[in-house]
């Protein structure tokens, strides 16, 4: 562990000079790391840990376009590829990858094989967190452990591509071998976690469904359309609404955020963008703090999982799920989006 101090706050974090590969290796040694489910986190993790040199093999059910997949990233049916039932009979550590729907769906077949000693690892903490809900209870003689990536699958598997890695939280629910801190630490760098920070399963839940639903999706969302249609009703085209609000922020100011800050941006563009900006921000702070407190509760008090699992179960979810996002789509704001990525594709081609 490494002290560092994040704005005035010491945390003790995990980063690979303290933890190198090797280390995670001799930690891991002896074990057979089965990854059951191949969606989107199964795919990053799994090969970003086969690359890593570790026991890796995949669980997914047949006549799937994961299973498919699975298949064309090199899995070996028999060898390194089997049905979920069968990898977790091999696994010593059962990496449990499924959507959230599908790990209780699953729960009884993985606790049947969660044999005394073994480690039951997840990527979130919803279904021990909700387990008044979910039933997922774990045996008390296996490790209990979390690694979460913070972000998609895909980005995890195309930054350790590209040499770098996602920064990842870790907990641990139960050590009954003792070693459960070593094995979260080992699998949080097996699968090329950036740096490591400790959470507990219940913090890692309530913070990531926070987080989805307001400021990295649902916020975000929210306050595109408000703005888009602001634009729109006051005789502003599509183009311009659009750009003033989606464009500039994905192709300009978020990379250059994430460069350097929201500090760094505010003394580097326009006296009249500087103004304007430090002059509203606190209004937007304190237009929304209400609803994020009202979020936070909804996620603390269960209710947020409580939807989740009964939407998701209901008959003919899939249907209306698929007419509210088709609304979506279609919508002026997303179908101008479209025709702005193919431009913006055309002038690519035009430059190379
Ligand atoms: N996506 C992210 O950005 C992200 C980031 C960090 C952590 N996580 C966590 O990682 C875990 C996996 O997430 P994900 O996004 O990879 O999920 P996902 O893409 O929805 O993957 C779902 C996997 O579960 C399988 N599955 C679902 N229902 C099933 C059932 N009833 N029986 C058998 N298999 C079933 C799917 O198989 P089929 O393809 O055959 O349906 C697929 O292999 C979750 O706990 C999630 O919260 C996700």
């Amino acid at each position: 562990m490494a002290t560092i101090n994040f704005g005035g706050v010491e945390e003790n974090v995990v980063t690979r000079d303290e933890f190198p590969l090797a280390k995670a290796h001799e930690v891991l040694k002896d074990e057979t790391i089965a990854v059951i489910g191949y969606g989107v986190q199964g795919p990053g993790q799994a090969l970003n840990m086969r690359d890593n040199g570790f026991n890796v093999i995949v669980g997914q059910r047949k006549d799937s376009a994961s299973w498919e997949k699975a298949v064309s990233d090199g899995w070996v049916e028999g060898e390194t590829l089997f049905s979920i039932e069968e990898a977790a009979d091999r696994g010593t550590i059962i990496c449990n990858l499924l959507s959230d729907a599908g790990q209780i769906a699953l729960w009884p077949t993985l606790k049947e094989r969660l044999t005394a000693g073994k480690t039951l690892y997840f990527s979130h903490g919803f279904g021990i967190t909700f387990n008044d809900q979910t039933n997922i209870i774990p045996p008390a003689d296996v490790d209990v452990i979390l690694v979460a990536p913070k972000g998609s699958g895909t980005s995890l598997r195309r930054l350790f591509l590209a040499g770098g890695g996602l920064n990842s939280s870790f907990a641990i629910f139960q050590d009954a071998t003792g070693k459960a801190y070593e094995k979260a630490v080992a699998m949080g760098i097996g699968v090329g976690s950036g740096y490591l920070f400790q959470t507990d399963f219940k913090k890692e839940v309530y913070s990531d469904l926070t987080g989805e639903r307001g400021v990295l999706m649902g916020a975000l969302a929210g306050i595109i359309e408000a703005q888009y249609q602001v634009l729109r009703q006051r005789g502003h085209s599509p183009s311009e609404a659009f750009n003033e609000t989606v464009e500039e922020l994905t192709q300009s100011l978020v990379p250059l955020v994430g460069e350097n800050g929201m500090d760094w941006m505010f003394s580097n563009c326009s006296v009249t963008a500087q103004r304007g900006a430090l002059d509203w921000k606190g209004r937007f702070r304190d237009a929304t703090l209400p609803v994020l407190n009202e979020l936070y509760d909804s996620v603390a008090s269960g209710e947020e999982a409580r939807r989740t699992i009964e939407r998701g179960s209901t008959p003919g979810y899939r249907k209306e799920l698929e007419a509210e996002l088709k609304e979506v789509r279609d919508s002026e704001l997303w179908q101008t989006g479209a025709t702005v990525r193919q431009l913006r594709s055309k002038t690519e081609n035009v430059e190379a």
